[in-house]
């Protein structure tokens, strides 16, 4: 099939080239070869690719920036999921909007499920589920897909930050009031490639199973790589106060994949380690050739 990717430099973009591109004629743009704000650019490409699918995986994804550049985040990630929901519609395409637990106010205590009712927090939680709105208003074959918590290759995510600070040999104090469940970007791949082989429209969570702190996530982290001597302590978030405020419980738990029959995500530990031991070490002697 003939599939039209958004944002195909970032992290989820880059692995969705790389699980689709065997089976799959791909259309993969970059910010430079489509600005998703930029509601003629949209119609342009659409018509010209005609795409069966499109995997909206663009956004602005700077969740304190987005304070300040409200104007920009709104373009990119509600008005942006206007023009290609719309675009997808004329054309008669599946759409895959990808959302965040970010939607959530944290305040279940508990992950949530697809039917809990979001209530964003920040800049950045309101203009994604403004996508969220116009992707179920415009395209009646949508799909929007909630994930949390994202890292993969070369990305400037937790996981890669970490990392260089455990091998500098800086103290890490981390955040341990704070829950999630962290999201390896090629599973995610993975599991959009399955959903959108259905006809089962609506809405998805597609995160890693399971739940920790920031600072469970980093201590695995630095368990699996066997870094020595790092000097990791838990802390709690109101001692780092950020311009956008996050929820302090945004796991999100899949009911309404597993219900239809395409795979859940693998534990948060395993995808982990294989991030690490694979994608991560590559990276890393790519950087040192
Ligand atoms: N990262 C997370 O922790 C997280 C958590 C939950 C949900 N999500 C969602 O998951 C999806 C993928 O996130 P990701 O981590 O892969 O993000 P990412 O690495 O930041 O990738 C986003 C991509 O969108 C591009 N982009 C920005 N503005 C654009 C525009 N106007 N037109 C076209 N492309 C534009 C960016 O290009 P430039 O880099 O050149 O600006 C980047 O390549 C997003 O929808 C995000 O909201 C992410």
């Amino acid at each position: 099939m003939k599939i039209l990717i958004t944002g195909a430099g970032g992290q989820l973009g880059s692995d969705l080239v790389r699980v689709l591109t065997p089976r799959h004629k791909l259309a993969a743009l970059t910010r430079q070869e489509l600005d998703v704000g930029d509601g003629a650019a949209v119609d342009a490409a659409v018509f010209r690719e005609q795409p069966e699918i499109i995997i909206h995986a663009a956004a602005y994804t700077d969740v304190d920036g987005a304070e300040r550049e409200i104007d920009r985040a709104y373009r990119v990630n509600s008005a942006g999921t206007w023009h290609m929901a719309e675009a997808a519609e004329r054309i008669g395409a599946k759409f895959v909007y990808v959302s965040t637990d970010y939607v959530f106010d944290g305040c279940k205590g508990a992950p949530y499920i697809e039917r809990d009712k979001p209530n964003p927090l920040s800049v950045y939680g309101t203009s994604k589920l403004h996508g969220e709105k116009f992707a179920s208003m415009l395209c009646e074959r949508h799909f929007i897909v909630r994930t949390s918590w994202l890292y993969g290759r070369g990305g400037n995510n937790f996981v890669a930050k970490i990392v260089e600070k455990a091998r500098r040999g800086a103290e890490l104090r981390l955040v341990d009031d704070v829950f999630g469940s962290p999201t390896y970007s090629y599973d995610l791949a993975v599991f959009i490639g399955s959903l959108l082989e259905t006809e089962e429209y609506g809405t998805y969570h597609g995160s890693n199973e399971g739940v920790c702190t920031r600072y469970e996530f980093a201590r695995e982290i630095i368990r699996v790589l066997g870094i020595e001597g790092v000097k990791l302590r838990p802390a709690k978030a109101d001692m780092f106060p950020l311009p956008a405020a996050r929820p302090a419980h945004s796991a999100l738990a899949d009911t309404a994949a597993g219900a239809i029959g395409v795979k859940p995500l693998r534990p948060w530990k395993e995808a982990l380690r294989h991030f690490l031991l694979t994608d991560l070490a590559d990276g890393r002697e790519a950087s040192h050739a």
